[in-house]
């Protein structure tokens, strides 16, 4: 499961490890703001002793402050670091930090060098490159290699192609050939078979899923054949209960509603039921609308 920032927090991870995901991510945690001990930043880091692999995302540009953050308590529960050198959002890349660094592959190495002296397991999520006439996924997997990362994935789009277009196969599969590391393959599986095609064109070892997963998070049992008896519905109202036991109820609110919106996203005629939705301002309300929703599905 690809780290997803507004939902790959720690019950959606939980679900995804009981549907069959292999692996799965925090969202993308900014160093800058844990460094100020900043409150929501700390709380993208929750986790538990139940979760199956505890696999937190870094994003930062300063090689001294990740490596300052990758040691500290803050993430003394978690085993496994990715830096996020992929993410295309102005505001990030304007400071050196995502897939800035597509474009400083010495900082890159060196931030990947100090994130490994924590002595935790890093890998490294990113792009294929920043443009699409400058295309570097090979160069930029064998620097993470040699620099001490254990894991790479690779998202088969460019930085300015942002979340559209078919990603590049023969980049990821590029990648793939020059390195001993696994890589893993992102970008645009919307079903089984495109999660077979992925693998079958770029040889990568795996497959990431991101936005499929919010929508049919049973992708998981499908691809690894994993039996689930379990309902849409069961599985929301799952989702509320863990939500609350360690969450305030305005983040449980707001998680549950994001959720079931991207659910519905391509449910025709759910715009009443999705203003209804968000017109909620407590869990019983909301617990009534996943009644009406999910009416057809039995618990
Ligand atoms: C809402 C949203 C939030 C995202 N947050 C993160 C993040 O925190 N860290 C990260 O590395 N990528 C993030 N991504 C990128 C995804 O992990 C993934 O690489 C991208 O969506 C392509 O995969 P897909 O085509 O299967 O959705 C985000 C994407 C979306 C749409």
């Amino acid at each position: 499961m690809a780290p997803l920032a507004g939902y790959t927090c720690y019950p959606f991870r939980n679900l995804c490890y009981e549907l069959g995901a292999g692996l799965c991510f925090t969202e993308m945690v900014n160093v800058n703001s844990l460094r100020y001990n900043d409150i929501a930043t700390k709380r993208l880091l929750l986790t538990t002793q139940k979760e199956k692999y505890k696999a937190v995302q870094l994003v930062g540009s300063d090689p001294r402050a990740i490596e300052q953050m990758a040691k500290s308590d803050y993430i003394a529960d978690f085993d496994i670091i990715d830096i996020n050198m992929g993410c295309p959002v102005p505001n990030l890349v304007k400071s050196g930090q995502g897939s800035a660094l597509l474009g400083d592959l010495k900082r890159a190495s060196h931030i990947i060098k100090k994130c490994r002296k924590s002595g935790k397991t890093v890998t490294v999520k990113t792009r294929i490159g920043l443009k699409e006439d400058k295309l570097i996924a090979a160069e930029f997997a064998k620097m993470c290699e040699d620099s001490g990362a254990s894991m790479i994935t690779i998202h088969g789009r460019s930085r300015n192609m942002m979340y559209k277009g078919t990603p590049y196969f023969d980049q990821i599969e590029q990648a793939v050939s020059v390195v001993n590391i696994p890589v893993i393959a992102n970008g645009g599986i919307y079903s089984k078979e495109d999660a077979d095609i992925m693998m079958n064109s770029t040889g990568a070892d795996g497959v990431m899923i991101a936005r499929y997963a919010l929508e049919n998070p049973f992708i998981f049992s499908e691809l690894t054949n994993k039996k689930v008896d379990k309902s849409f519905k069961k599985i929301i109202n799952e989702q509320i209960k863990i939500t609350s036991k360690y969450y305030d109820e305005v983040y449980t609110l707001d998680y549950i509603k994001r959720f079931i919106s991207f659910c519905m996203r391509t449910q025709k005629g759910s715009n009443k039921l999705k203003q209804s939705l968000y017109k909620c301002g407590n869990i019983d309300e909301i617990q009534n609308i996943i009644g009406l929703i999910f009416n057809k599905e039995g618990e």
